[in-house]
């Protein structure tokens, strides 16, 4: 796992939004997988004046969101498709035909469910796929205990996510349930990169990073995946016990200079 540890919370995202950005720059017909949460806003933010700088072209591009609440559907202001809109897809050149999300409101969740999977499969795979972490560890809405080798489907959340979730929701209940891409489906990605920023997600960073790989903690799947990068502020960085060593590899969050 490449760790950066970047020195706030600011030039982590604007990281990850570079990241990004070279991606596109790369393989202008790349398939990304994104992630919402407010730790995406100012990655997106990044992004949007990236592109306004000519450096983000979304013009080719797929884009493959992470999950979405059940019983929920795109025009609810608490749906990532609305998140997703308002932060991004409103403001760059991403055609809206290739911007997928899961359809909460489906009649059949489940069916949704492998519907989504077959379509990541049929763009061809997800290139980079930008991920978060929840308090408790996990990515996406695979919540503790979700299957190493489990595929998009419709996931019970957990009390403390639904509460950490709640504020976009109030004063209405939060969903019990979400559409969300499996463990397995994000690790079949590329390359994968995780945000992590605050001190809030120290815990489960450390775990993560560190910990033994285990379904308490379903990040520490990432642990698998030969191509994650993993972008830290300060104080997301501050339960890690090699810290020094991240610091003597890649300095202040640069990359690795061999000669
Ligand atoms: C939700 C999303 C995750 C995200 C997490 C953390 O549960 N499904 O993809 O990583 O929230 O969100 P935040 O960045 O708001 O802490």
């Amino acid at each position: 796992m490449k760790v950066l540890i970047l020195p706030d919370a600011g030039s982590a995202a604007l990281r990850c939004a570079g990241i990004l950005a070279d991606c596109l720059g790369r393989n202008p017909a790349a398939v990304l997988g994104l992630a919402t949460g407010e730790t995406m806003r100012p990655v997106y933010a990044g992004l949007v004046d990236l592109h306004g700088a000519g450096r983000a072209d979304f013009a080719r591009a797929t884009t493959f969101n992470l999950d979405e609440y059940v019983g929920v559907g795109p025009d609810h202001p608490a749906s990532f498709a609305t998140f997703m809109r308002e932060a991004l897809f409103d403001h760059v050149n991403l055609d809206p035909a290739r911007a997928h999300l899961p359809r909460g409101d489906a009649a059949d969740p489940e069916a949704e469910a492998a519907r989504y999977e077959a379509a990541i499969v049929g763009a061809g795979g997800i290139g980079l796929q930008l991920l978060g972490i929840g308090r408790n560890g996990h990515i996406a809405f695979n919540e503790p205990t979700s299957s190493l080798g489990s595929r998009t489907r419709v996931k019970t959340l957990t009390e403390a996510t639904r509460k950490a979730n709640a504020p976009a929701f109030a004063p209405g209940p939060v969903p019990r349930h979400a559409i969300t891409m499996g463990i397995a489906t994000i690790l079949q990605a590329r390359a994968c990169l995780l945000l992590a920023t605050g001190a809030a997600k120290a815990a489960a960073v450390a775990r993560m990073v560190e910990g033994p790989l285990g379904a308490d903690c379903p990040a520490t799947a990432l642990q698998l995946h030969p191509e994650a990068t993993v972008v830290l502020d300060e104080a997301a960085a501050q339960d890690l016990h090699l810290r020094d060593y991240y610091e003597t590899v890649h300095p202040g969050g640069a990359e690795v200079q061999l000669r």
